[in-house]
């Protein structure tokens, strides 16, 4: 590996080690050498915290030694019975990833890990979607006030681009909406049930042995995980000041193998669409969309169209859940931090 004369490193915390802090932690264990000789920086996972305990190193963690705590090759430990929010209080580390389970309802503990550590003065990166779907203003201006980075563009599509997209690339475009399928458990299920005629329960089963359903998957496939990225976008990206209770929610457990079929044989296939607009629009419905629509993605794809005043129609389709998946929008907005 060349080292770079201004090379930085950057010490991190996972907060959160189940599928998506696993998947950060193997990314960072793959890409050190690229991370180092194409950005300049030398990442360190210097302590991550879970539900069963915590480990911390100075001088940066052997992620291959923290992956076998996912197989349990690994028993946790907790130094000096040392609690989550101590660790992100007092650890020296600049940049807190934030990836313990979504919970919309109380958007807990998501969002008082991110409220300490951006009080702290500690840059946030977060997959955790509760804490911005319920308080995306105040954890907005906190972050501001404490001249802190707060990035979430693994909340959103999972590793397809989407708020840095619009941010950064179509910077200057008006958005006029953005529409498409970002619920990959949902599409998966519709995609299966149409294509082979399988039954829901079957389908939804497979989903979570997939790793992409929520703990809970009534959110995913009554919409509610739609909805939740929706008023994301709807904040980041149009300054509204929504809550998912907003959002006009339809879910898909009442779409029959009949549906499906009756809409292919029109030129059709149903998914559940998200749609935010400028104008307020806020909606997460099943929509029959014609087959040659960009919108006909299968499988667990997400899929997003957005209209621009200037550049037109931009699509982009990707995979919207996933460890790794994840852990790669993550990546790009630890490395976006210091660009
Ligand atoms: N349960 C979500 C999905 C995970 O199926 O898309 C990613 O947010």
């Amino acid at each position: 590996m060349s080292m770079r004369s201004n090379m930085k490193t950057v010490r991190i915390s996972i907060i959160g080690f189940g599928y998506v802090g696993a998947g950060l932690a193997e990314v960072i264990r793959r890409k050190r050498a690229d991370l180092v000789s194409t950005y300049g920086l030398d990442v360190r996972i210097v302590g991550i915290a879970d539900l069963n305990g915590i480990f911390i190193d100075e001088q940066g963690l052997d992620e291959a030694e923290l992956l076998k705590l996912r197989t349990g090759a690994k028993d946790w430990e907790r130094p000096g019975g040392m609690t989550t929010l101590e660790l992100i209080k007092e650890l020296d580390y600049e940049v807190m990833v934030e990836t313990t389970h979504t919970d919309v309802t109380s958007g807990q503990p998501g969002l008082t890990h991110i409220t300490t550590a951006l009080e702290s003065g500690r840059h946030v990166v977060t997959s955790n979607k509760g804490p911005l779907a319920l308080e995306y203003s105040r954890l907005t201006d906190l972050a501001a006030a404490q001249g802190c980075a707060l990035k979430y563009e693994a909340t959103v599509g999972g590793a397809m681009p989407l708020i840095s997209l619009i941010r950064d690339n179509l910077a200057g475009n008006g958005v006029l909406s953005i529409q498409g399928i970002l619920n990959g458990t949902c599409n998966y299920i519709l995609t299966r049930m149409a294509e082979e005629g399988l039954p829901y329960e079957h389908v939804l089963k497979e989903a979570q042995e997939l790793g992409y359903a929520e703990a809970d998957p009534s959110s995913d496939v009554k919409g509610l995980d739609t909805a939740v990225k929706l008023v994301i976008l709807a904040n980041s990206v149009f300054g509204m000041n929504a809550t998912y209770r907003d959002v006009e929610v339809t879910g898909i457990t009442a779409i029959t193998p009949d549906a499906l079929k009756l809409a292919d044989d029109a030129g059709y296939v149903i998914k559940l669409i998200g749609e935010v607009s400028r104008e307020g629009c806020l909606k997460a419905r099943p929509r029959l969309v014609p087959k040659d629509d960009p919108l006909n993605v299968g499988g667990t794809l997400n899929v997003a169209t957005i209209k621009t005043d200037l550049a037109g129609d931009i699509t982009v389709i990707g995979k919207g859940a996933g460890p790794i998946e994840a852990a790669s929008a993550i990546l790009a907005d630890i490395i976006s931090i210091y660009r």
